[in-house]
This record gives C-alpha cells, sequence and structure tokens, in this order.
C-alpha cells in the first residue's frame, strides 16, 4: 500500500520532526514524511530535515501579524499543493484558527509534554514538579480548535524523581515523546483508530498488565 503522505509544521530544533522522519523511512512503515513546514525562517530542524533529504518551505507567520487566517490559508495551499493527508504539528508554536482546524479535522495530530488533560499550555514540567506529581509524561492527540485538547491517541509516563529539576525531566519526557509520536502517526497511517463521541479508540492491544508506581516502596 501507497505510504499516506505526512507533512510536519515545526518552529524550532525538531527533535520530534527528526524521530518521525527517522522512523518513516523504515519500508513498512505506513507513512512518509514528504514535507516539512516551518512558520520562522531559519528554525534549527529545516536544516536537519534538509540533511535528511526532505522538501522544506517556510511559511512565515510574522509578516502576516494579527491576521491568522491570511497565514493559515498560504499554510493551507501549501499543504495542497503536496497533496499532503496527515499533518504531524511538531513544536509549531501558532494557535490555529477553527478554520484552519476545520480543514484538517481527524487528520492533524499534536504531541505535547504533559499528560494531558493535566498541564495544558506552556512550562508543563515546571509546573508539574511545583505540584509534587510523581508521574509525568507526553500525549499525542488529534488537534481541535481548543488548544492540547482533542482525543488522544496515545501517552507515555515517566517517574519523577525528587532531584528532578525542569531540564532533567523534560529530557527523559523527550525521548518519550520521540517513542509515542512514531507510534501515534503508525497507528493513525494505517487506519487503527476511530473516534467514538470525541474519544479515540484503537487496535492496538497495549500492556494492560504494565503498571508505573511512583516512588517504588520496596
Ligand atoms: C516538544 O516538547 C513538544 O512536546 C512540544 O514542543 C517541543 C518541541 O521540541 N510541543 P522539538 O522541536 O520536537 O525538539
Amino acid at each position: 500500500m501507497a505510504k499516506r503522505r505526512v507533512a510536519i509544521l515545526i518552529s524550532g530544533r525538531g527533535s520530534n520532526m527528526t524521530a518521525l522522519i527517522e522512523a518513516a523511512s523504515a519500508k513498512d512503515f505506513p507513512a512518509g514524511i514528504v514535507l516539512v513546514i516551518s512558520n520562522i525562517a531559519n528554525a534549527g530542524g529545516l536544516a536537519s530535515a534538509s540533511a535528511a533529504g526532505i522538501e522544506t518551505a517556510t511559511v512565515e507567520s510574522k509578516p502576516f501579524g494579527k491576521d491568522r487566517e491570511a497565514f493559515e490559508r498560504k499554510l493551507h495551499d501549501t499543504l495542497v499543493a503536496h497533496n499532503i493527508e496527515l499533518v504531524c504539528l511538531a513544536g509549531f508554536l501558532r494557535l490555529l484558527t477553527p478554520w484552519f482546524v476545520k480543514q484538517w479535522d481527524g487528520r492533524m495530530l499534536n504531541i505535547h509534554p504533559a499528560l494531558l488533560p493535566a498541564y495544558k499550555g506552556l512550562h508543563t514540567h515546571e509546573r508539574a514538579l511545583a505540584d509534587g506529581v510523581k508521574i509525568h509524561g507526553a500525549t499525542v492527540h488529534f488537534v481541535v480548535p481548543e488548544m492540547d485538547s482533542g482525543p488522544i491517541v496515545i501517552q507515555g509516563a515517566v517517574a519523577v524523581r525528587d532531584d528532578d529539576t525542569p531540564e532533567t525531566l523534560a529530557r527523559r519526557v523527550l525521548g518519550v515523546e520521540h517513542r509515542i509520536y512514531q507510534d501515534a502517526l503508525r497507528l493513525v497511517a494505517s487506519g487503527g483508530t476511530r473516534i467514538e463521541n470525541g474519544i479515540c479508540r484503537t487496535d492496538a492491544s497495549g500492556s494492560p498488565d504494565d503498571m508505573l508506581i511512583v516512588p517504588a516502596i520496596i
């Protein structure tokens, strides 16, 4: 079967983008990354994408100022011109309007560095540490107009350590992100997900006996 044509939208370093590009280069992966778009000129991820042989484009948001829809129309036109079927947001620092989200309804994923619905928004690791939570993680979800909401495809968790700083925690969560984003894309691109009443159901079996208990009392 032909690979689904995927575009990744970035604004920065693009480590999730790189993980997706690597995963999708496998012959049996159901999606191919055919385009990387940045809304910021010279975003670090653009050079990594080019080095991996992926076509890149810059659609700068800045010149459009407050006219978010005008920026998004250009973005949308670029995606359509490349026959894109699925969009992955990976550190794309723009709020999207309901219009754009509607164009890609059920076909756009985002990764968020927290176990949603906890810690929507920014500074998730700082806030998790301030609350003293013992388990933290990352979520891949379908994009809906409301920020960091939408049907959850997959989540991955890490234990929070007493000596964690936002940086050490971010590093471990990022490792989880790189793993779960490719799993989510594999699932969605192969048709293994369906949305029922706003909930994402999957064909994946998971490991129902796994427990993560923190701290572990020996
Ligand atoms: C990641 O933590 C992602 O969850 C968040 O923005 C960060 C992007 O990092 N949405 P990178 O550009 O993929 O390295």
